[in-house]
């Protein structure tokens, strides 16, 4: 017989099927064995009755431990009190490996399963994250395909900084010092504007976060576009259609996982339904204050704790713009109507509902070198590294900008995850960097 899936054969719901998979439960007496069997699509129990397979098939059964690899042939039929409604009468049997007493039982320590990650991933939690992620990933492919972006990449070793010095992971690179791995493709992003126009990429960026907080990783999955010709308002644009795109994909595609994770799928709606709030930094100092009497200085950056409480004023992300020029990036655009005394920048951060924090930061880019220059001596830069970059506004500068977008952070707040860490498979932060 050809092998179908459990989801297929629950689909089917009787008549004989065989499946493959691992054992996920057991129990049995001495004349029923009860599996329950789990394939990547689903979980069925099986039924193992000594008096309908054979000696040896039996023998097998009754030594069968959890996580063993099985195939099995029989009869599904509806039975209410299966954990899935279904039921698979067993016929034949043919044990692929037998596993070895499994380390991971109910009630474990974070820490434990953190060290057991490798075995971890085949939990239904894990198995439903990760197929979420991958819808993600292809909602962001689809998304910029159909929008005329290319994509591109960027190297992973870089020689300069673009997100500030504290966060640089420094690598040994055959003697030579200043070699950094990549925060962000965008310096190497910038210059193929002017022969590709509209670009992005999903790929890895290090940050050497020496925070301990549930949204931050060292290495996470960053997705990036940059547009030529494109204005602020464009890019707050993309980075509304791409999050409503990604969350409805997920909304389409993944009910199941999503109720296994337990996350309620109304939360999300708003989402795709509402247009999304876009508020200035100073609208934000003062909502802060008049909702929860938060008082911030005027050029002090939101700390997660505020971002935390503007979240709890909206049901979808909210675009804040607008930020005082000294607490973002040196390449951020001071606009024309900035004011000379609280200089600000079109710079805008995505915050996610329900306490998620940032998920996209972006900006249009500026486009002045000598405030381009300016903005790196101060920060203790060596100009001469970035001649490279310069040249993008040396030769047919345009105005242009783009965003980065943390899979991550989207993933965490769409899946209603506890830790970041559950949104990567093999997650790495200052603590965590095993298996
Ligand atoms: O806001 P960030 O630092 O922006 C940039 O790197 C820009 N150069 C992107 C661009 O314009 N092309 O990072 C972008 C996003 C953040 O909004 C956040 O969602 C995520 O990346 N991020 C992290 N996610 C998890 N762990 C970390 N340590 C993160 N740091 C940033
Ligand atoms: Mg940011």
């Amino acid at each position: 017989m050809r092998f179908i899936s459990i989801k297929e054969a629950i689909k089917r719901g009787k008549g004989n099927v065989a499946l493959r998979g691992w054992v996920y439960r057991e129990r049995g007496s001495n004349q029923l064995k009860f599996i329950v069997l789990r394939d990547s699509t689903d979980i069925i129990q099986c039924v193992i009755d000594k008096d309908k397979i054979s000696e040896k098939e039996w023998e097998d059964a009754d030594k069968l431990l959890v996580e063993s690899s099985v195939e099995v042939e029989g009869e599904i039929k509806e039975d209410k009190r299966a954990p899935t409604g279904y039921e698979v009468k067993v016929g034949r049997l043919n044990v692929v490996h037998f596993a070895e007493k499994y380390p991971i039982t109910k009630d474990q320590s974070i820490e434990f399963l953190a060290d057991n990650r490798h075995l971890w991933l085949r939990s239904r939690k894990m198995t439903a994250i990760l197929k979420i992620r991958s819808t993600v990933f292809g909602a962001i492919h689809e998304y910029f395909r159909k929008k005329g972006f290319y994509e591109y990449q960027s190297p992973i070793f870089q020689s300069v900084q673009c997100e500030g010095g504290s966060t640089l992971f420094n690598v040994p690179y055959f003697g030579n010092k200043g070699v950094f791995l990549a925060q962000t493709w965008q310096l190497y992003a910038e210059p193929a504007i002017f022969s590709l126009e509209k670009i992005y990429t999903i790929e890895p960026a290090f940050r050497a976060e020496k925070s301990k907080t549930s949204r931050h990783l060292t290495e996470l999955w960053m997705c990036e576009m940059e547009s030529a010709w494109a204005r602020f308002d464009d890019i707050i644009n993309y980075g509304e259609e791409l999050i409503k795109h990604i969350v409805k994909k997920v909304l389409d595609e993944n009910k199941e996982e999503l109720n296994i994770l337990e996350r309620d799928a109304k939360k999300l709606e708003p989402t795709i339904k509402k247009k999304f709030p876009r508020i200035t930094y100073d609208d934000a100092l003062r909502l802060l204050k008049d909702k929860f009497r938060i008082n911030i200085e005027w050029g002090k950056d939101l700390r997660t704790n505020e971002e935390d409480k503007l979240s709890e004023l909206f049901d979808t992300p909210v675009a804040v713009t607008r930020y005082p020029k000294k607490v973002k990036a040196f390449y951020m655009k001071e606009p024309d109507d900035s004011p000379n005394k609280k200089p600000v920048v079109n710079g805008v951060d995505f915050i996610a509902p329900e306490h998620y924090g940032e998920i996209i930061g972006g900006s249009e880019r500026e486009s002045d070198i000598e405030k381009i220059k300016k903005r790196l001596k101060e920060e203790g830069e060596k100009v001469e590294e970035y001649e490279f970059y310069l040249d993008t506004r040396r030769y047919g500068s345009v105005p242009h900008g783009g965003f980065g977008l943390g899979v991550e952070r989207i993933i965490s707040w769409i899946c209603g995850l506890d830790n970041i860490k559950d949104a990567i498979p093999f997650p790495r932060t200052m603590t965590r960097f095993k298996p």
